[in-house]
């Protein structure tokens, strides 16, 4: 989160095109060649055609996962069980809010607590004299790092809480990034506005059909990441799929868009949307472990990824139709797509050397989890290496 949101800040800060294409300009002549083919998710979104994130033209166009059930399935039923389709809910449905009904955490005067019961979670922070309290309205994320808490005040505008659930401490801290030392007052202690600009990039990033039709749309909103955030809107495709089968027909249905046409560093980039590109990240001021939350930036910095290699895609390793594999030989058949074994002779498909000291479970030693501390978590680093002791963080 810290992550997308120095972006959004970097993006407003460079805001004027010419800025932009200056920077980009330098940066190139910083970068090696392979990354030029990459662009940042702003300048996907401003081609024609569907890109994850974009607003959509009116709600009809939508759907829903459950329309395309009749024909995909497996998918859909797989799909539902996805963080990514799970990452966002009303705060009455929270599962971790539930489960912990009294989180509290104090720092300096200020008590925060998150108390829920039945029907509602209330934020109160205190410090001794004052009391602020408020209805929590929307959590994000799973919880596999935290999740945080959005909510309103009379005045109608969203508030992020001050504070976020970390599994690895079972309890709340502070939001990522958000950490204040010296509060002004007991306000700012609990919460941060946010403006409806970034509001709704909140929402796009973690539901689908948010903004439609120019207008955030906080009601008819589908939470999570369903089919039509990476497909675009399914109306057209449904309806055309219907007539065929009722006609008994086998011709190929009207368009829907398949991310499986995308060129290599394409098809990062297009996960990068919400998970950031490599140039978001460079126009961005994050630097360091916190990168390791973008995997299309730290992945396209590997040795591997060359100039870009469909053996080595986001969805070479990861099938975003199910929840992640977490047992490491899983990954093994994607190394080894490249990478012969000692004994092998190399060929134009398998270019790759042979590794001395092992022959399974690739990416327990050769993809480290570097702790990074905003997040109170060990993330994935994507950039596939020799891991050496004691090293720096390699940018
Ligand atoms: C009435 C049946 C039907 C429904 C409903 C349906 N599809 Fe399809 N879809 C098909 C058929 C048939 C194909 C072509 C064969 C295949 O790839 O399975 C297809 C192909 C696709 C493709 C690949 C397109 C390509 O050009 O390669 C995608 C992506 C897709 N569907 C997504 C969806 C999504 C998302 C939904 C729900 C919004 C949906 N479909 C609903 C029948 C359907
Ligand atoms: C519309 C935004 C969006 C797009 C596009 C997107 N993701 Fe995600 N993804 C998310 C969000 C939000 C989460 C966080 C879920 C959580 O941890 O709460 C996530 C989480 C994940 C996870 C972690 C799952 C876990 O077990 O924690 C994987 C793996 C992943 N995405 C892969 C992909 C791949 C591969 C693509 C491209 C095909 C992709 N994502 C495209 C928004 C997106
Ligand atoms: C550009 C897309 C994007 C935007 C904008 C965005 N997020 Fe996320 N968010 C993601 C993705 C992708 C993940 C999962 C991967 C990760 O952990 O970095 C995520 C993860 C999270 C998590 C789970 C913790 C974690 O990092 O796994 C929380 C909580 C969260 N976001 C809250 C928010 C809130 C609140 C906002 C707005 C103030 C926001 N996000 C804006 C894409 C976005
Ligand atoms: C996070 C992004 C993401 C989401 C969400 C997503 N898909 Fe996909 N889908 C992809 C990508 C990437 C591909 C191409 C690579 C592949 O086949 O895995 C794809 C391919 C497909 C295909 C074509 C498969 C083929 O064999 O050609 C179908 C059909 C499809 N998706 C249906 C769905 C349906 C139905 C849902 C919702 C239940 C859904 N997808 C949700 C990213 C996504
Ligand atoms: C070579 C295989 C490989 C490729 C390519 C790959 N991943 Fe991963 N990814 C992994 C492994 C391994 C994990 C850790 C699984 C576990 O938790 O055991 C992981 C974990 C993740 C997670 C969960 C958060 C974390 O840090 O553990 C997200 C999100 C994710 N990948 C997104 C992506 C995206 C987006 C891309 C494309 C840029 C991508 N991955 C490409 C292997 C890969
Ligand atoms: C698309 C082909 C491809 C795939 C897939 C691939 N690699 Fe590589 N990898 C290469 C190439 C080519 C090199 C040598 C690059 C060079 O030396 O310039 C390399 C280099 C390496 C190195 C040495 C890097 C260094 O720091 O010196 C390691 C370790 C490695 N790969 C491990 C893996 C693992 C583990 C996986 C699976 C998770 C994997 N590779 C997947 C092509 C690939
Ligand atoms: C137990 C940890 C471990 C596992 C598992 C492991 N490696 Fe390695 N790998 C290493 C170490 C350590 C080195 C560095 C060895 C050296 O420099 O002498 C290395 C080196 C490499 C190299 C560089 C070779 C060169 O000559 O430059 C490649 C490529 C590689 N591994 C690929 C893989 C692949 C592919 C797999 C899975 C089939 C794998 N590794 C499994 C620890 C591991």
């Amino acid at each position: 989160m810290k992550l997308i949101l120095a972006l959004s800040e970097a993006f407003s800060r460079w805001g004027t095109l010419a800025l932009r294409a200056a920077l980009l300009f330098f940066l190139c002549c910083l970068v090696p060649v392979p990354l030029l083919g990459q662009l940042s998710t702003l300048d996907h979104l401003a081609e024609p055609g569907f890109w994850p994130t974009q607003p959509g033209a009116s709600r009809g166009e939508y759907v829903g996962s459950d329309a395309c059930a009749p024909c995909h399935a497996a998918k859909v039923a797989s799909q539902k069980n996805t963080p990514m389709a799970q990452n966002a809910m009303h705060a009455k449905d929270s599962e971790i809010l539930h489960s912990h009904p009294e989180l509290r955490f104090a720092v300096g005067p200020y008590h925060y607590e998150i108390k829920t019961d039945a029907k509602h979670s209330v934020y109160t922070v205190g410090n001794g004299t004052r009391t602020l309290t408020a209805n929590l309205l929307w959590a994000f994320g799973i919880g596999r790092a935290g999740q945080s808490y959005l909510f309103k005040k009379d005045d109608g505008k969203f508030y992020e809480a001050r504070v976020t659930y970390f599994d690895t401490l079972k309890t709340i801290g502070f939001t990522p990034a958000r950490a204040l030392t010296s509060p002004k007052d007991i306000e700012e202690a609990m919460l941060r506005p946010v403006g409806s600009a970034e509001i709704a990039q909140c929402f796009g990033c973690h539901t689908t059909a948010s903004t439609v039709g120019g207008h955030f749309d906080e009601e008819k909103l589908m939470p999570g990441v369903t089919c039509e955030a990476c497909h675009g809107v399914g109306a057209k495709h449904v309806a055309s799929a219907q007539s065929l089968l009722l006609a008994g027909m086998t011709d190929e249905p009207g368009a829907i868009f398949n991310p499986a046409q995308l060129n290599p560093a394409d098809s990062v980039d297009f996960c990068g949307a919400c998970h950031s590109t490599w140039w978001d990240v460079k126009l961005s001021a994050v630097k360091g472990v916190s990168t390791a939350r973008s995997q299309p930036y730290r992945l396209e910095g590997s040795k591997c990824w060359g100039k870009g290699d469909a053996r080595l895609t986001c969805f070479a390793c990861h099938d975003p139709h199910k929840p992640l594999q977490t047992d490491a030989s899983a990954y093994d058949g994607v190394c080894s797509s490249c990478h012969i074994r000692t004994g092998e002779k190399k060929t134009v498909n398998h270019p790759a050397e042979p590794c001395p000291a092992n022959t399974k479970d690739c990416v327990s030693c050769h993809m480290e989890k570097v702790y990074v501390p905003e997040m109170h978590y060990k993330f994935t680093d994507h950039r596939i290496r020799i891991v050496h002791p004691n090293e720096a963080f390699p940018e």
